[in-house]
């Protein structure tokens, strides 16, 4: 190789190639030519060669996903063991792309029990009326227009029953919602009837939910047992901690025996 830089005398002339007429004058430009064509080149060639090498990267690691799910979870293990600062800073963002992700899983999955139909844990509530015997309990007192529930005899899962007849939401959702009550006595001055009560922590004066009555026949003997029955149903939106609870006209003149209340989640 010639070194161009510490000669005094003119560079030698280019080689002649096929095609092309170089004269001495032009020597030193063509020179330049030829270097710039070939810098032009090496640069696409870099740029071409990035440009395969990424996209054949990208291609390998969506395809690859297995492996890289492992490596992840190889990294998520490192991060678990760690106790070094600086390795902890690291995984933060791991852990933040990780969080995404299971959000991201978990709703799928949501959705996908919701299709299948599965709403675990059961959540349902069939509660029979407390017997007249054992319907006041001296300490506590309910309101005589509260039916009482007797534990032993009813079912409930998910949900918190109170000795004052109250039954408490622990999870919110769409519930069905059923209640019958029977009456086996007039009252003086109002009509027999049987509320769903409500009550939220934004409404704490109880509100109907549903309303229903019965009358009993005036025309029969004595002697006949008289009984009328109310029945009532319906579907509801209810939030955690929302409390329900049966209104009667009066406790007293229920008969327990057909006397229900009861819910399940949708
Ligand atoms: C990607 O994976 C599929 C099978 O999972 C395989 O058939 C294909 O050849 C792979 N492609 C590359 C570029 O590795
Ligand atoms: C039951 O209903 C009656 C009549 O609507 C009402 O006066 C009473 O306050 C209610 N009791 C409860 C505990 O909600």
């Amino acid at each position: 190789m010639i070194n161009t830089f510490h000669s005094t005398l003119p560079p030698p002339p280019v080689p002649p190639r096929t095609g092309y007429a170089g004269s001495k004058p032009n020597s030193n430009s063509s020179l330049v030519k030829f270097l710039s064509v070939v810098l032009l080149l090496l640069m696409l060639l870099t740029f071409g060669g990035f440009f395969y090498l990424f996209s054949k990267t990208n291609t390998l690691q969506s395809n690859l996903s297995n492996h890289e799910d492992f490596a992840i979870l190889k990294r998520l293990q490192e991060c678990e063991d760690s106790t070094e600062s600086k390795w902890l800073l690291n995984c933060k963002e791991l852990v933040l792309k990780y969080k995404s992700v299971l959000d991201k899983v978990l709703q799928a999955e949501g959705t996908a029990a919701k299709i299948v139909g599965e709403s675990s844990p059961e959540t349902f509530a069939h509660l029979k009326a407390m017997p007249k015997q054992q319907s006041t309990p001296p300490l506590l007192n309910p309101p005589a227009n509260t039916l009482l529930w007797d534990r032993e005899h009813s079912v409930f899962e998910n949900v918190d029953l109170s000795s004052t007849g109250t039954l408490t939401i622990r999870r919110p959702g769409t519930y069905y919602i059923f209640s019958q009550v029977t009456f086996s006595a007039q009252h003086a001055r109002a009509p027999l009837r049987q509320f769903i009560m409500s009550k939220t922590k934004k409404k704490q004066e109880g509100e109907p939910l549903l309303k229903s009555y019965c009358s009993l026949s005036t025309s029969r003997g004595a002697g006949f047992p008289d009984l009328c029955t109310s029945s009532q149903a319906g579907v509801f939106k209810l939030e955690a901690g929302q409390q329900l609870y049966i209104n009667v006209t009066d406790r007293d003149l229920v008969n327990t025996e057909s006397s229900f209340f009861g819910l399940f989640m949708l």
